[in-house]
């Protein structure tokens, strides 16, 4: 994603239906805004995050929330509505989200938006320890 930011991905289903992994976004850093094409779970772990949620407009993105979260704190997302957003670190430490989500999120294609233009183009932010294609045991460190 950019920024020092990294996926560290902790559990998948065998069927990349289901991904739990940790956001890491070092101090004043942001993801771009993106969707997950999925319904999911977030929580903050430590420091804190402003997040913003978008909608997609004729040729824009409209804010539609800023939610300043706090460890502890979590949400739902919730396709169409909430699937769209950005997070960004407000603490002076690096911040630490623990996501859930209903597919292998760092592998499938979604999308990232311009912030003025609204205009989407393809993403797919990876996982900083799994490469996409290797198979669901490489995580326990056998082949
Ligand atoms: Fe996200």
């Amino acid at each position: 994603m950019g920024g020092g930011i990294g996926q560290w991905l902790l559990f998948r289903a065998a069927d990349r239906s289901l991904s739990l992994f940790s956001l890491v976004v070092p101090p004043g850093a942001a993801t771009p805004i993106h969707d997950h094409l999925a319904w999911g779970l977030v929580g903050l772990y430590a420091g804190t995050q402003d997040e913003e949620i978008y909608a997609q407009a004729e040729g824009r993105l409209d804010l539609l929330e800023r939610r300043a979260l706090r460890p502890g704190d979590f949400y739902a997302l919730l396709p169409p509505r909430d699937d769209i957003h950005r997070v960004q670190t407000t603490s002076d430490t690096t911040s630490v989200s623990i996501h859930l989500l209903t597919n292998d999120t760092g592998c499938v294609w979604r999308h990232a938006y311009e912030p003025e233009s609204g205009e989407a183009r393809p993403f797919r932010s990876g996982w900083v320890n799994v490469d996409c294609d290797h198979a669901v045991e490489s995580l326990s460190g056998s082949t």
